[in-house]
């Protein structure tokens, strides 16, 4: 384990996901997102598979969020899948954590860029990723579930911490 787990975050605790975390990841993302939702199969897989960054933030031992970060054999950038907050936890800067921690887990692997999809009207969310620095690079008609558009954002890595 790299120190840019415990430089990222004091509070909340943040460290990789094992087994033992899929039942509280499933039951936040029941809680976070009304589609396109993560099932249990696809955690496990994430989990277990070696391939993905999947790290938890917890307070007090509870899952408080996740972040998940896929790797393309293919391509020089990681893709943010997935990242949520428990809403009995949020306003308190656990995503901003999360995303730091998940950003410099990918560049101790040699990942430089990162992209990400997200729901146009996910208020919160494209404020969290415009302030960390990512930009639209594509607009994605009808790319949800529920046909809700999208957007593909980018932003190129550099190690950093969370200062607030
Ligand atoms: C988006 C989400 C991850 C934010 O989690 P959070 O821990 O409450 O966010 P933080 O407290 O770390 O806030 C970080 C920044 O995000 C933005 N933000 C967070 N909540 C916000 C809100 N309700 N309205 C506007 N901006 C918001 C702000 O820019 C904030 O920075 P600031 O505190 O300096 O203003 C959370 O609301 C969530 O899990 N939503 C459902 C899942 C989701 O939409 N995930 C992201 C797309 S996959």
């Amino acid at each position: 384990m790299g120190d840019y787990y415990s430089e990222a975050s004091f509070l909340p605790m943040i460290r990789p996901a094992d087994v033992r975390d899929i039942d509280a990841l499933v039951a936040l993302e029941q809680r976070c997102f009304a589609g396109d939702r993560l099932s249990r199969r696809s955690f496990r897989r994430f989990v277990t598979g070696g391939r993905a960054i999947v790290l938890v933030a917890l307070v007090d031992d509870r899952l408080a969020g996740y972040a998940l970060v896929l790797r393309r054999t293919d391509a020089d950038y990681g893709r943010l899948y997935s990242l949520a907050v428990d809403p009995a936890f949020r306003g308190q800067g656990i995503s901003r954590k999360l995303l730091v921690a998940a950003e410099n887990a990918a560049m101790a692997l040699g990942i430089h860029a990162m992209r990400l999809e997200i729901r146009q009207d996910n208020r919160a969310g494209m404020a969290l990723y415009e302030a960390a620095g990512y930009t639209i690079i594509e607009k994605l008609p009808g790319y949800y579930e529920d046909h809700a558009d999208g957007l593909r954002m980018t932003k190129v890595l550099a190690f950093s911490r969370d200062t607030k």
